[in-house]
C-alpha cells in the first residue's frame, strides 16, 4: 500500500499548536545516512512507527534546477511508508526559496529548517548550527521559510552554539514568525551528541517560546519518555533518533505505556528487509554493509553484550560474514530475561 507522503495538511496535530494539549505525537528524528528512505519503509513494515518523520537534509543549492536525485528520498514516486516533513539545510534564502518549491511541488504542504546541525564542516559555513549565530540570515531564512509555506515551516535547533542560553537570546528572532513548531535538541552545538541534555536549560528556554516546541535528545525508552512528559507537562510533541535505532520496538513500549514482548523474528525480518532495500538502492555490497554496520553501532544496545557485539559485526568484511554474526546475535535476542539494563516500570504482560 502506498501511503500519502505528503504531510497530512488538515492534521490538527501539526498546524494548530494548541490542539495537541492532551495527545503526544512523535516524530522520527532526521539522521542523514540512516533514518532515509529504505530504514523508513522497512521499519514501517515491521514495527509501530511514530507518527511522523523528519527526512534527513537536503542541502540547498545554487541554480533553479532541482536534479531529481536530490529528492529522491523525500519523492512521493517512491514509497513512502509513513508521512513525511522534509528537511531543508543551507543560508541563501533565495537557494532556501527553491528547494521549498521543489517540496512544494512534489506536494509538502510542510518542511523543516536545520539551525542545528553540529558539524564543523556544516557549522563553519554558518548553516546548521552555524545559521542562528548570524541572526540577520536566520531571519532572512525563517521569513523565507514562511512565506513560502504558510503554516507549515518549522526550525529544528540546539541550545546554542558553545552556551546553553544562546537559543533563549535568540528567542525572540523565531517569536517574530509564524513557525508551527520549533525543534529544541537540549545540548549545545559544542556538545555534538555527547555529554548529558541539559534540561533546565531547555525548560527555560522553550518557556520563552511562542510556538509549539518538541522536545529532542536522549529519548532511549518508556522510562525516559515518563520522565520527560512528568517534568514538561506543557510539552506535547517529542522526536525520537538513536533510540529507534537502538531498540526498534521503542515506540510500541510509548504508544502501548508498558514494555512489550520483544520478538526476535520481528528484528530477523526487519534486517532483511533493511538490507534488501539497501541492496537495490546502492547496488554495490561494500555501501551497503556499511549501511548496516552504521545501524548496528546502534542496534547492538538492544543486545547482552553490546560492545562486543560491536566490534564483531564492525570487522565483518563481506555480507555473508555479516550475515553469519547477525543470526548467531538473534539467537541471543532479546537479552536475558528479555529486559533491558536501564530501569524500567513493567512489563504489557506482567
Ligand atoms: C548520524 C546522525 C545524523 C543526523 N542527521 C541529522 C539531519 O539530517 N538533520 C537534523 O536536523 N539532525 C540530524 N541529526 C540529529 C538528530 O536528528 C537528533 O537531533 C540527535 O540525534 C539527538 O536526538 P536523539 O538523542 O533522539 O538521537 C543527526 C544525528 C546523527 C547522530
Amino acid at each position: 500500500m502506498q501511503m500519502v507522503p505528503v504531510y497530512p495538511k488538515d492534521s490538527p496535530a501539526v498546524l494548530d499548536g494548541n490542539a495537541v494539549a492532551d495527545a503526544s505525537f512523535v516524530y522520527v528524528a532526521p539522521m542523514h545516512g540512516i533514518t532515509e528512505r529504505a530504514w523508513r519503509n522497512a521499519m514501517a513494515a515491521h514495527f509501530r512507527m511514530p507518527d511522523a518523520a523528519v527526512a534527513p537534509f537536503i542541502a540547498t543549492f545554487a541554480g533553479e534546477r532541482v536534479k531529481p536525485r536530490l529528492l529522491e528520498d523525500v519523492s512521493p514516486v517512491n514509497e513512502q511508508r509513513i508521512p513525511l516533513v522534509p528537511q531543508a539545510l543551507g543560508k541563501d534564502p533565495d537557494e532556501l526559496r527553491v528547494l521549498l518549491r521543489a517540496f512544494k511541488t512534489l506536494g509538502y504542504a510542510r518542511a523543516d529548517l536545520n539551525a542545528g546541525c553540529p558539524w564543523p564542516m556544516v557549522a563553519k559555513k554558518g548553516r546548521g548550527a552555524g545559521l542562528p549565530r548570524n541572526p540577520d540570515v536566520f531571519r532572512r531564512m525563517l521569513e523565507t521559510g514562511c512565506n513560502e509555506m504558510p503554516g507549515g515551516f518549522s526550525v529544528k535547533v540546539r541550545l546554542g552554539y558553545d552556551a546553553p542560553d544562546q537559543l533563549a537570546a535568540l528567542m525572540p528572532v523565531l517569536n517574530e514568525f509564524p513557525l508551527c513548531e520549533v525543534t529544541i535538541h537540549a545540548r549545545t552545538a559544542k556538545q555534538m551528541y555527547a555529554g548529558a541534555v541539559d534540561l533546565e536549560a531547555f525548560a527555560g528556554t522553550a518557556a520563552l517560546c511562542r510556538h509549539p516546541v518538541v522536545y529532542n535528545g536522549d529519548l532511549f525508552t518508556l522510562e525516559d519518555y515518563r520522565r520527560l512528559r512528568a517534568r514538561f507537562p506543557g510539552v506535547s510533541r517529542w522526536m525520537v533518533g538513536r533510540g529507534l535505532l537502538r531498540d526498534p520496538f521503542l515506540q510500541e513500549d510509548l504508544a502501548a505505556g508498558c514494555r512489550v514482548p520483544r520478538d526476535a523474528a520481528r528484528l530477523a525480518a526487519f534486517l532483511d528487509t533493511y538490507l534488501d532495500a539497501t541492496l537495490a538502492r546502492h547496488g554495490a555490497p561494500a555501501p551497503v554493509l556499511g549501511r548496516m554496520k552504521e545501524l548496528w553501532s546502534y542496534l547492538c544496545f538492544s543486545f547482552a553484550r553490546p560492545e562486543r557485539l560491536w566490534k564483531t559485526i564492525r570487522l565483518c568484511r563481506t555480507l555473508d560474514e555479516y550475515r553469519r554474526v547477525v543470526a548467531d546475535a538473534l539467537g541471543q535476542f532479546p537479552r536475558e530475561g528479555g529486559r533491558p539494563r536501564w530501569p524500567y516500570r513493567g512489563d504489557c504482560d506482567a
